[in-house]
């Protein structure tokens, strides 16, 4: 590991302040064991695209950052096989490292891609403009293509309306990054349009809620991506490739059509037990996105729901033993992977069942010790803006919790 210095770390960000991100620990198990504290606010970690798209349960960028800074190879690719919305391709560019992505669900998938690729501005402006003009002259009765009836229950008619005017007009747009990026920019506006509560992670109504109205949300948040596109631009170099695919992190099938060599660092960031299952949190996006080639890529919600890693309700104990179990079988599928000396970073968080702990991180640390790794280090990460708290004190509040932790577990393929 290249230690990272006590006040400052190789990635900060200019006019960081600075303040001590990593304090050391005893060690834990034998291994180095250091704290890293990401004390700055979620607007401040969202600089470049990685606030294109709201994703649930990701972990800070600087969580990215550093790990990359300390673990991984100048001349190989990173991969992250639980990669969510894609921080960690994000943070990969940042660094110049090529990268590679696998999730089950095609919403993050998207997401990601589209975080990563670099676009060509003019014509970017152009398909907005012409999504837009398309949008306001298309006549209602035109949008009963889209899958109403599911959606009354958390649309206005207007709302309906004009997120429908949009998702025609971007289908009828030609495949390709403009595509992709104005429907990123449509699905990440679903939710502030409909009636369902936005500080929540499943959607349930607020009665009270005011949706924005979708034209207006919609050139906002163009707008807002063309901002962090701008400002990417200047952090990334030029021409550092990213790719990420729909797949099982559990079986090799989605690593072999993604990877032609080894990597060198593969972060893993399971969803945290006892939480909430993903194709639950997304249930708007996933309406408002039927049908769209460009997300779906030949998959059925079908299909990848019954491949999602489950992680709630953890009152379940098979629903526990096979949350460990993909942990394992995911793990193994990163070590195949792996150069030798190569390092698997997994992000873990324990959970509470019943209000009793569940120690995760150590479960998980004390099966990978045994399945051929060189166990080689632990950060426990604090997030000052509440990493962790999720809507149901019940599932998991880290509020005057001592015990439970946030780990980063560093593991070596000997
Ligand atoms: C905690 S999130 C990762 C968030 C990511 N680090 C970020 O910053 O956006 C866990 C991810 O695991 C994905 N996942 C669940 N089961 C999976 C499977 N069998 N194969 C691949 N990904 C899976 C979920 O879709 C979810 O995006």
């Amino acid at each position: 590991m290249n230690e990272p210095s006590s006040s400052q770390s190789l990635f900060d960000l200019p006019n960081a302040p600075k303040f001590e991100r990593f304090t050391a620990l005893p060690k834990f198990d034998g291994v180095p064991a250091l704290v890293l504290d990401v004390p700055e606010s979620i607007p401040a970690l969202g600089y470049g695209s990685h606030q294109f798209f709201r994703y649930y349960g990701k972990f800070p960028s600087l969580v990215g950052r550093e790990i990359i800074s300390a673990f991984s190879d100048a001349d190989m690719g990173v991969l992250d096989n639980y990669s969510g919305s894609g921080t960690t391709q994000v943070e990969a560019q940042i660094a110049g490292r090529d990268s590679y992505g696998i999730d089950i669900n095609p919403l993050a998938v998207l997401a990601s891609n589209v975080k990563t690729a670099y676009q060509d501005a003019r014509k970017l402006d152009a398909a907005f403009d012409l999504v837009c003009r398309s949008a306001a002259a298309i006549a209602p009765y035109e949008i009963q293509a889209t899958p109403s009836d599911r959606l009354r229950k958390w649309f206005s008619e207007e709302s309906l309306q004009g997120l429908g005017r949009i998702r025609a007009a971007i289908d009828e747009l030609e495949p390709g990054d403009e595509q992709d990026f104005l429907t990123v920019c449509f699905l990440a506006i679903v939710r502030r349009c409909s009636n369902a509560h936005d500080g929540e992670v499943r959607p349930h109504v607020k009665l009270e809620k005011k949706p924005r109205p979708p034209a207006t949300a919609f050139r906002e948040k163009y707008l807002d991506m063309v901002d962090g596109l701008r400002e990417l631009d200047t952090m990334r170099p030029k021409s550092i490739k990213s790719k990420t695919v729909i797949g099982d992190n559990r079986t090799p099938k989605a690593y072999a059509e993604l990877l032609t060599e080894p990597v060198g660092l593969v972060v893993s960031h399971p969803p945290y037990l006892n939480s909430f299952n993903y194709f639950n949190a997304f249930s708007l996006e996933i309406m408002w996105s039927e049908g769209m080639t460009n997300v779906w890529q030949g998959w059925t919600l079908r299909d990848v729901t019954g491949l999602e890693q489950k992680a709630h309700p953890a009152t379940n104990g098979r629903l526990v033993e096979s949350y460990y179990r993909s942990i394992s079988e995911a793990s193994a599928q990163a070590f195949e992977v792996l150069r030798p000396g190569g390092t698997l970073a997994l992000v873990v968080g324990d959970a509470t069942i019943h209000g009793r702990l569940e120690a995760v991180h150590r479960n998980v640390w004390d099966s990978l010790k045994t399945s051929g790794w060189r166990p080689e280090a632990v950060w426990f990460r604090t997030t000052h803006y509440g990493i962790g708290k999720y809507a149901y004190a019940h599932r998991a509040d880290y509020h005057g919790e001592a015990e439970k932790k946030d780990a980063i577990m560093f593991l070596r393929k000997p």
